[in-house]
């Protein structure tokens, strides 16, 4: 099974994520400034909302995708706990690149609020989502 990892952050919280999940999964956690270069079964692709949108930078690698994508599956961060699963999937869709129902997201700490977040738990809770996830 071909598994990729690409996300996009400014902070570092979605990348704690997509590192944890790249290594629960064998595969490397990439930025979405590295272009798909071949059909792949799963797509883990982790954004985080910035003023109720995603980075013009994951509209970028997902406007350029033109490979098959079998399966995408959103991980975020945010601060407001909505994940940005509504914006990927909107983006996919106009693709027709599928995405999964089962998506994972946690609290990124933003100013004063949720410290140190993501921790070890969201880490291992991020791990255990990409496993199912390729089961
Ligand atoms: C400029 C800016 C705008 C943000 N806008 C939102 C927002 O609209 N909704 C939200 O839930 N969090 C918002 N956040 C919080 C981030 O989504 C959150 O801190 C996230 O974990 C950042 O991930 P990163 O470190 O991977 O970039 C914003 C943060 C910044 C810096």
């Amino acid at each position: 099974m071909k598994i990729e990892v690409r996300y996009f952050s400014r902070g570092g919280n979605t990348k704690k994520l997509a590192e944890a999940i790249a290594k629960a999964v064998g595969a490397e956690a990439k930025t979405v400034s590295e272009p798909l270069t071949e059909d792949v079964d799963i797509l883990f692709l982790g954004s985080s909302p910035y003023a109720f949108d995603v980075d013009d930078e994951v509209k970028k690698f997902i406007s350029g995708i033109d490979v098959r994508v079998g399966k995408t599956a959103n991980f975020s961060t945010s601060a407001s706990l909505r994940s940005t699963k509504r914006y990927v999937e909107k983006l996919l869709a106009e693709k027709n690149i599928p995405m999964a129902d089962a998506e994972f997201s946690c609290p990124g700490s933003f100013l004063f609020l949720h410290k140190g977040r993501p921790n070890g738990a969201d880490l291992k809770a991020a791990a255990d989502f990409a496993k199912n996830i390729t089961k």
